[in-house]
């Protein structure tokens, strides 16, 4: 059976897992600085502008509380990965969901800016990145799982907006042991404040604390994966240019972004009208493709999100990830194209 998604963990990370058990320290210590770090240096970030935490869910719980969103209007999208609303529910902020916008699995910027929200949770959905820079008077949390490794005018997702944030859960771009999460800032106090509230025995005042920390294993492995992040980015590029050389018509930036966005393929999302038909002829092969973000949000609500529906109703997620052989696509190709 060809997977729909996979990591891509090999000897490296085993070993890097062996070092840490070996080294009797496996609690958050060195290798979570080192990965905090190294991170920092990925996106072009000082040292100290990066803080690791469990998952993805708590860095977009943990954004949303270093901005004072408690009590305030905080708008996503509804066709997205329900950690995002949920997140802004834990941190008693109030979900504002808003449409993708037409042929575009992206937020709708312009509902955003119209609806005059103080704060937006803005995800690079499937790789492909929004360029933020007329988002203005609105601070903005960058959900950057999807697209480690995008740019936007030559530099890094994750710095245009206050905080960037990256699930490192088994399926993303890197994976950091199967779960894990990183937050970004250019804005060091507001790294600073995450932390104090992570690390939260021992302190000199009675405020609010909850213990979202990484810990050593998971940031050695996730050291691992961000030293190949390059070669899997390579990979999943030549992946993409396969299906579109074949033919597929797949989700991507708009030609008349080329000039500035830079995608990464965490997806390879297929536009068609026969989503049922092609999936079930995949499953015969033994193939396995999915429909994303179907959720009761959205199939309940189709007047609200037309174009998320539209979306949900008209694509299908094909296999890609950097392990993913030749042999694989090639199958996957002649499936879909005969
Ligand atoms: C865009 C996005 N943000 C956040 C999350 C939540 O991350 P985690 O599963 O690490 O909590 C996900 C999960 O799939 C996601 O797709």
């Amino acid at each position: 059976m060809i997977s729909h998604n996979k990591p891509t963990l090999g000897l490296e990370e085993e070993e890097a897992a062996i070092r840490v058990i070996r080294s009797g320290w496996v609690a958050k210590g060195e290798e979570v600085k080192s990965f905090e770090n190294e991170f920092c240096n990925f996106v072009g970030l000082p040292k100290g502008h990066a803080v690791a935490v469990s998952n993805g869910t708590a860095a977009l719980y943990l954004a949303v509380l270093a901005l004072d969103g408690s009590g305030k209007k905080i708008a996503s999208p509804g066709y997205v990965c329900s950690a995002l609303r949920h997140a802004v529910d834990m941190s008693k902020g109030e979900n504002v969901l808003i449409d993708t916008e037409y042929d575009s699995p992206n937020i709708d910027l312009k509902t955003v800016y119209y609806k005059n929200i103080p704060i937006a949770i803005i995800p690079h959905t499937y790789g492909i990145p929004i360029n933020l820079s007329n988002l203005k008077k609105i601070m903005v949390i960058e959900d950057c799982s999807h697209a480690l490794g995008a740019k936007i005018n030559g530099k890094s997702v994750g710095l245009q907006g206050e905080l960037g944030i990256m699930s490192l859960a088994a399926t993303k771009m890197i994976t950091s042991g199967g779960s894990g999460g990183m937050l970004v800032s250019k804005n060091k106090q507001l790294i600073e404040k995450i932390i104090d509230y992570i690390e939260y025995d021992m302190k000199k005042d009675d405020n609010k604390r909850f213990n979202f920390q990484m810990n050593d294993l998971q940031a050695a492995i996730g050291r691992e994966q961000l030293r190949k992040l390059p070669d899997f980015l390579t990979r999943r590029e030549e992946i993409f240019q396969k299906y579109k050389i074949a033919g597929l018509d797949l989700l991507d930036i708009s030609p008349v972004d080329a000039q500035t966005i830079q995608p990464v393929r965490f997806r390879a999302v297929l536009k068609t009208k026969k989503q049922f038909e092609i999936i079930k002829l995949l499953k015969e092969h033994d193939i396995t493709s999915r429909v994303l973000n179907d959720e009761w949000l959205i199939s309940q609500n189709p007047k609200q999100f037309p174009n998320s529906f539209s979306m949900v109703q008209n694509s299908v997620s094909l296999p890609i990830y950097p392990s993913l052989s030749d042999e694989d696509v090639e199958k996957i190709i002649s499936v879909l194209v005969n």
